[in-house]
């Protein structure tokens, strides 16, 4: 499973990219709203830090607005990936997009029926905000295994980019039921790193180990 960071925040990206864990990012209107400076930069050195695929989201509403705000931010960089929110709108402007050989990511998705459209018209990724569901009491996860067996079924070739993630939890279930790609705040990544036991243990070999140096002298 590719794992990417939901951020716009470069030193977040700074920090994480060295690791090379880190295969893209996404980035959306309110994580790009937190950060000063001019939001085409941002995502110009993204893109130059990371060496994968990194949404950009349009803000338009219309799809021919959408379609040229698309190109514009494909401009940025060929890493771009054109994020377009669901609706006839963006399913509209993800077709238009596609066929100009630019890949396009559909976000917002809810449910089995959007990603289903998503896929037809050539979305490159379709993500379902899996902490969103959560919230209201209805099970994200249960959302991405009822979009992966549709893919599967219909041989699409869009992936599934589970969105939304709120902890290390949301990771790990999106690996085991093979989801193509999860995206997840840098406090969460941070999150997969942490054990108690980990801790315990190398606390414990690196005491033996000075323990045995000191009685050889
Ligand atoms: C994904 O592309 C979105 O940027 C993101 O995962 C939204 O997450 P949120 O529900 O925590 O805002």
């Amino acid at each position: 499973m590719k794992l990417f960071v939901d951020s716009a925040h470069v030193p977040d990206i700074e920090r994480l990219a060295p690791l090379g864990i880190i295969d893209g990012v996404t980035t959306n209107p309110s994580l790009l709203a937190r950060e000063q400076g001019d939001p085409d930069a941002i995502l110009k050195a993204i893109c130059t830090l990371v060496g994968g695929p990194v949404s950009a989201e349009v803000v338009s509403t219309e799809a021919d607005e959408m379609v040229l705000e698309g190109q514009r931010l494909a401009g940025i960089d060929p890493h771009i990936v054109v994020k377009v929110p669901f609706g006839r709108a963006g399913i509209r402007a993800c077709r238009a997009l596609t066929e100009q050989g630019i890949r396009v990511n559909v976000t917002l998705v809810f449910s089995p029926a959007q990603a289903l459209l998503a896929a037809k018209v050539g979305a490159a990724y379709v993500s379902p905000f899996i902490g969103r569901l959560d919230d209201i009491s209805t099970s994200g996860m249960e959302l991405v295994s009822q979009i992966m067996d549709i893919f599967d079924k219909h041989e699409f070739a869009t992936e599934v980019l589970v969105a939304s993630v709120r902890g290390p939890l949301h990771v790990v279930d999106a690996a085991a039921m093979g989801a193509d790609i999860c995206t997840c705040p840098a406090k969460v990544i941070d999150a997969l790193f942490e054990h108690p036991l980990t801790d315990i243990g190398l606390r414990k070999f690196l005491a033996d180990w000075e323990r045995a140096q000191a009685a050889k002298v």
